[in-house]
């Protein structure tokens, strides 16, 4: 299974690129997941939006072409930071490459709440008609307190968190060929 990461934070220490880095590595054996770089992705222009930068057309395509989408967002000011919602905004128009493609959602953060909000207007945001992604339900990774639970390398370090991590995965596999199977019925 091909699935690509989109993640909210361009800062080269963000913890949210870190933890997306950690699933890529700990479950290479279960999916292929490609980190996409959204960094030079301009934005959101409606009159530019039939012919986009290259920048762009790459990135869409890359989407269009991945079996699923794990979205790793950090919560700006209560809710998801612009850099995502521009990309989404991207995604959304002209060829609408999300419209029926798999979603799951992670997210960490320094405070407790380990992006609740932000994640709750993300599943709102990926609901949209341009949207339209189905999204793996039950199983919310909220990751509070993000720098007790990880070293310097990125690497988790706290066991319960991996734990849950394991069986999120499990879930995530098992609803995806779930929802194969629908498709092809
Ligand atoms: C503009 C801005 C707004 C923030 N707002 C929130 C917030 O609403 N809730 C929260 O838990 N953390 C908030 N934070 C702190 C982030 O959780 C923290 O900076 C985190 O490390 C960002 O993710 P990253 O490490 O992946 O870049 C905010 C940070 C910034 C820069």
């Amino acid at each position: 299974m091909k699935i690509v990461a989109i993640v909210g934070s361009i800062r080269k220490d963000s913890y949210n690129l870190k933890f997306a880095q950690y699933v890529q590595e700990r479950y290479q054996d279960r999916f292929d997941l490609e980190i996409l770089n959204i960094r030079e992705i301009p934005f959101f222009n409606q009159d530019i939006e039939k012919k986009p930068s290259v920048v762009v057309t790459d990135f869409k395509n890359k989407v269009k072409n991945a079996d699923a989408v794990l979205w790793v967002t950090p919560e700006y000011n209560g809710t998801v930071p612009g850099i995502l919602v521009n990309v989404i905004d991207w995604l959304s128009r002209v060829d609408k490459v999300m419209i029926g493609k798999p979603s799951w959602i992670m997210g960490a953060s320094m405070g407790n709440l380990g992006t609740v909000k932000a994640q709750m207007h993300l599943r709102d945001i990926l609901f949209s008609p341009g949207i339209n992604s189905p999204l793996l339900p039950s199983n919310e990774v909220y990751v509070g307190a993000v720098h007790t639970k990880m070293d310097e390398d990125g690497d988790i370090t706290h066991q319960p968190t991996i734990e849950f991590l394991d069986s999120v995965v499990n879930n995530f596999i098992d609803w995806f060929n779930q929802q194969s199977q629908n498709v092809s019925v």
